[in-house]
């Protein structure tokens, strides 16, 4: 008996040596004074022995019962111990690190100048329409009074694909599809990446973003178109701005213009900023011409209207003196950063 008692002491100890969690602990513990357990059917084989043989057995038993419980509470303090450390370890939070110190990112300068945009448009009562990059030569050229022959396809070369579609020149087929769903009177605009077959320098690159819009109407005059323009680059750059009008040749308006802002900083005077001129090119705008209200099936005798389309690009660039176009659409993030507003 007493080599038994030794035998089932060892084991128990290396059982409970080798628990790693309480659960496991539990087992061990039913599985030596448990109901069936390694102690209990010792106790058994008691009826079998004498009265003296039992006495002294019954004290080892009682004895071991007690160690082992012992020896189960304090292996149980361990494994309290180490779980509550593992899980400090997994859920720790450093209180320390400042929370207002994190990197959270910002708008790029040219999204800052769409979003303006919009807003001072929505503002307006106009309806902010999106439309594919990848086009059909009707919408970027044909319903734009641009038939195929036409030397107007020329200034805007862009990148075809084999199945005749092409990545758009402008934002202005947005104004086809603009008035394929909307019927008159309406207001519209629609800012988006455009592309064109451009060497890149400065001011050219060969993905820009451009801000397209149109207003039908009754009535609707050039008259109408300034003021929309000067309210528009007001919001922009936060002042009054003077603009005029310059004769200027798109197919899709007549008359169509080109719009220039007068110097901010000079008023006209010439500056290094306008290059001395006094006043800066802004956009290309002008009268619907009536080919393209027939093409969105609109009668042209009922309603007119006025477009305008605008570089996004250039016009972040105006707003944060930025000289070159390039790094604008580069990775670089010190660079972005600089016109991040938060
Ligand atoms: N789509 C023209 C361009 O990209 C700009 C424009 C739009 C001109 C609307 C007139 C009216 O050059």
């Amino acid at each position: 008996m007493e080599k038994e008692f030794e035998i089932l002491d060892e084991e128990f100890n290396s059982s409970i040596e080798s628990t790693g969690n309480i659960v496991e602990l539990e087992n061990i513990r039913t599985l030596f004074l448990g109901k069936k357990g390694k102690l209990t059917s010792i106790m058994k084989q008691l009826k079998e022995l004498s009265n003296e043989q039992r006495a002294e057995i019954g004290k080892n038993i009682n004895r071991l019962k007690t160690v082992f419980q012992q020896r189960i509470e304090s292996r149980k303090e361990v494994l309290k111990k180490k779980e509550f450390e593992e899980k400090m370890n997994e859920e720790w939070i450093d209180i320390t690190i400042d929370p207002f110190s994190r990197d959270f990112g910002s708008l790029h300068p040219i999204t800052t100048v769409q979003k303006r945009l919009e807003d001072i448009f929505v503002a307006m009562g106009f309806r902010v329409l999106d439309g594919p990059h990848i086009e059909t030569e009707f919408y970027n050229f044909e319903a734009l009074n641009i038939p195929s022959h036409h030397p107007a396809r020329d200034m805007q070369d862009t990148f075809y694909f084999e199945d005749g579609h092409l990545l758009r020149t402008h934002t202005s087929p947005i104004q086809i599809r603009g008035m394929e769903t909307i019927k008159p009177p309406f207001r519209i605009v629609g800012p988006g990446k455009v592309f064109r077959c451009e060497r890149t320098d400065a001011s050219h690159d060969s993905c820009f973003h451009q801000f397209e819009g149109m207003m039908v109407d009754r009535d609707i005059s050039v008259a109408h178109l300034i003021y929309f323009m000067k309210t528009m680059l007001g919001e922009i750059f936060e002042s009054e701005v003077e603009v005029r009008l310059r004769p200027g040749y798109f197919p899709f308006v007549e008359p169509g213009f080109e719009l220039d802002m007068l110097c901010l900083l000079c008023k006209g005077n010439g500056c290094k900023f306008c290059k001395q001129v006094g006043w800066i090119e802004l956009m290309g705008c002008g009268m619907v011409h009536p080919n393209v209200l027939k093409a969105g099936n609109i009668d042209a005798s009922e309603y007119s209207g006025f477009a305008f389309g605008l570089g996004i690009d250039r016009l972040a660039m105006l707003k944060y003196d930025i000289t070159d176009i390039r790094p604008l659409h580069g990775g670089n993030l010190n660079f972005v950063r600089q016109f991040s507003i938060t």
